[in-house]
């Protein structure tokens, strides 16, 4: 039997290169070799302000860019997580095996509290990616690195699951990319690339035009030296833009370091900007091109299968918690 991988994106609006270089490129990758699970984690994106009347658009536009970006629904499973209601009963059952000072100690939790005020759904969001992970029984997750503090309480959730009621879920790993797991601001280099950033010039969507794409990367924040550098420490910059260049290119970063070390930084960037444009381009304009009926669709025939799973599933855990013989 073919192992199983689980991933999740928020429709929050403005998906980037970061989401696609952390997450989605390895969502089409593990197609191949393993059975793959994927969902607008719709749930999720309800734990901070947001606009009732524009969220139908922005899940549907979530789902058509996961398609886009080349999850194929004959392939994968795709769903909305709201369709799934399993996910929100196995989240409960989690949340009674877990205590609250691990969640206060979450990153996301501090950062998105400070910015978006507390809620309980904000604190108990990580019991919920849980079970998301775990309802589907999955062996891998693919995300970036800024996930890796709620795929290790995931990992806890498991272990704590299986102990006090017997084994059911295997213990997920965390799949992350070689280069990009992390990609960075680009007016902030030492700050994460995010969705959320108050600056549009920070990041570049996967829906940007090319000549948005090649202004962005232009003013992109390096250093006042000159030379092209692999080098996180002394240039974060120039680093960042190696790693978009590199995946983008599928070239090395030693042999783009060799090219344009001592090119400048206006010749480097045209090249990286160039690269960037070849990748993104043909994402957007096959985002373009599906209809809403489409993505509904698929996205409905994704939730029947996935319920129809999700169900079984928590037939056994009803069991082994003692509300089912
Ligand atoms: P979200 O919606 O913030 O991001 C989706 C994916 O994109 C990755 N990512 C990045 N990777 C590299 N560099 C960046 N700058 C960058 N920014 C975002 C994220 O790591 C993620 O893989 N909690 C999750 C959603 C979720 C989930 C799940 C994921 C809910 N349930 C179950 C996996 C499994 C989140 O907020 O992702």
């Amino acid at each position: 039997m073919k192992k199983r991988v689980f991933s999740g994106v928020q429709p929050t609006g403005n998906v980037h290169v970061g989401n696609y270089i952390g997450a989605f490129q390895n969502w089409v990758r593990m197609q191949d070799t393993y059975e793959t699970i994927y969902c607008v984690v719709d749930l999720h994106a309800m734990t901070v302000p947001y606009e009732p009347a524009d969220f139908m658009r922005q899940r549907l536009d979530m789902a058509k860019m996961i398609v886009a970006s080349g999850v194929d629904p004959h392939r994968s499973l795709l769903y909305f997580q709201s369709d799934v209601p399993q996910h929100a009963e196995l989240a409960w059952i989690l949340s009674t095996i877990t205590g609250i000072g691990q969640l206060e100690r979450m990153t996301q939790y501090k950062e998105k509290s400070d910015r978006a005020g507390q809620n309980l759904g904000l604190l108990s969001y990580p019991v919920l990616m849980a079970a998301d992970i775990v309802i589907h029984k999955v062996h891998a997750v693919p995300v970036g690195d800024d996930q890796t503090q709620h795929l290790e309480l995931t990992r806890d959730l498991v272990e704590r699951f299986n102990s006090r009621f017997g084994d059911e879920f295997p213990l997920p790993e965390r799949i992350t990319p070689e280069i990009g797991a992390r990609v960075m601001s680009l007016q902030d280099p030492t700050s994460k690339m995010s969705k959320s950033d108050p600056s549009p010039a920070s990041r570049i969507l996967l829906t940007d035009s090319d000549d948005d794409i090649r202004k962005k990367i232009k003013s992109a924040v390096t250093d006042s030296d000159r030379y092209v550098r692999y080098d996180w420490d002394e240039k974060p910059g120039v680093s960042n833009l190696l790693e978009l260049f590199s995946v983008f290119s599928g070239r090395p970063i030693s042999d783009l370091v060799g090219e344009y070390e001592d090119a400048g930084y206006g010749a480097f960037k045209a090249a990286a900007a160039e690269a960037v444009v070849s990748g993104v381009a043909p994402i957007r304009d096959r985002f373009e091109s599906i209809g809403d009926d489409e993505i509904l669709a698929i996205m409905d025939q994704g939730a029947a299968t996935a319920r129809e799973r999700a169900e079984a599933e928590m037939t056994s855990v009803r069991r082994k918690v003692g509300l089912s013989a």
